[in-house]
C-alpha cells in the first residue's frame, strides 16, 4: 500500500482553489501577468492550475537543477532563463515544492533581474521545517509537516515517476524498488 499525500481527487480540487485566489489577486493588472513554470518538476500543476486561470495570462518556462536523488545541495543552476520579456509585469512562479528555499531565493532574484512589477509565488507544497533560506510563498496547495520525500505528480526521484498522477511519501520499500529499476537501466544488473 502507498501512502497517498494527495490523491488526482485532492490535486484538482487544490488547483481549482488556488486558482480562484490567484485571479482575484490578478483581476486588476495593467499588463497581461506571466505565470513561470518551473521545469521539470512544477509542470502537471502548471498545466491543472492554469484551467482554473479565466483571466487573460502569458506563459513562459525556467529550468533549473539542484537535486540527485533525496540529496539536497545548495547550489542552484541555471539551465533555462526567460524567454519572455516580463519586464513591467506581475510575475507568478509556478513550483512543486519549496523545501530549504534555495531554488525559490535563486529563482526569485533571477526573475527580478528582467525587471518585473513584482513577483507572486506559488508552489503545491511547503515544507516549511526544512526552510534554511527565509522565501516568501503567497499561495501554497498543501502544508507539509514532516520531512517525507514525495513522488508523483512532477515529482521525481532520480527522475523517475513524475508521470505518477498522485502524490505519494516514499517509503524504503519504494525506494528499493525505483534503486533496482535505475540499476537495471544503467546496466548496474541484469
Ligand atoms: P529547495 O531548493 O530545497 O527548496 O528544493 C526545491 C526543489 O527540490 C523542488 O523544486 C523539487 O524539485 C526538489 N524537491 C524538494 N523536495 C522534494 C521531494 O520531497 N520530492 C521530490 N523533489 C523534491
Ligand atoms: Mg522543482
Amino acid at each position: 500500500m502507498q501512502n497517498i499525500i494527495l490523491s488526482q481527487e485532492q490535486i484538482q480540487e487544490i488547483c481549482k482553489n488556488i486558482g480562484g485566489k490567484i485571479c482575484q489577486e490578478l483581476h486588476n493588472e495593467d499588463k497581461i501577468p506571466l505565470f513561470v513554470g518551473v521545469l521539470k518538476g512544477s509542470l502537471n500543476f502548471m498545466m491543472d492550475l492554469m484551467k482554473h486561470i479565466n483571466i487573460p495570462i502569458y506563459t513562459d518556462y525556467v529550468q533549473i537543477s539542484s537535486y540527485q536523488g533525496m540529496n539536497r545541495s545548495n547550489e542552484v543552476k541555471l539551465i533555462k532563463d526567460l524567454s519572455f520579456n516580463c519586464k513591467g509585469r506581475t510575475v507568478i512562479i509556478v513550483e512543486d515544492i519549496v523545501d530549504t528555499g534555495h531554488s525559490m531565493k535563486f529563482l526569485l532574484e533571477t526573475i527580478k533581474a528582467h525587471n518585473p512589477k513584482r513577483i507572486l509565488t506559488v508552489a503545491l507544497f511547503n515544507k516549511e521545517k526544512a526552510r534554511v533560506v527565509d522565501v516568501k510563498v503567497d499561495f501554497v496547495g498543501y502544508e507539509l509537516v514532516d520531512n517525507t520525500f514525495l513522488i508523483g505528480y512532477g515529482l521525481d526521484y532520480n527522475e523517475m515517476e513524475r508521470n505518477v498522477p498522485y502524490v505519494y511519501g516514499a517509503t524504503y520499500e519504494d525506494l528499493e524498488r525505483l534503486n533496482l529499476t535505475l540499476d537495471k537501466d544503467l546496466g548496474r544488473i541484469k
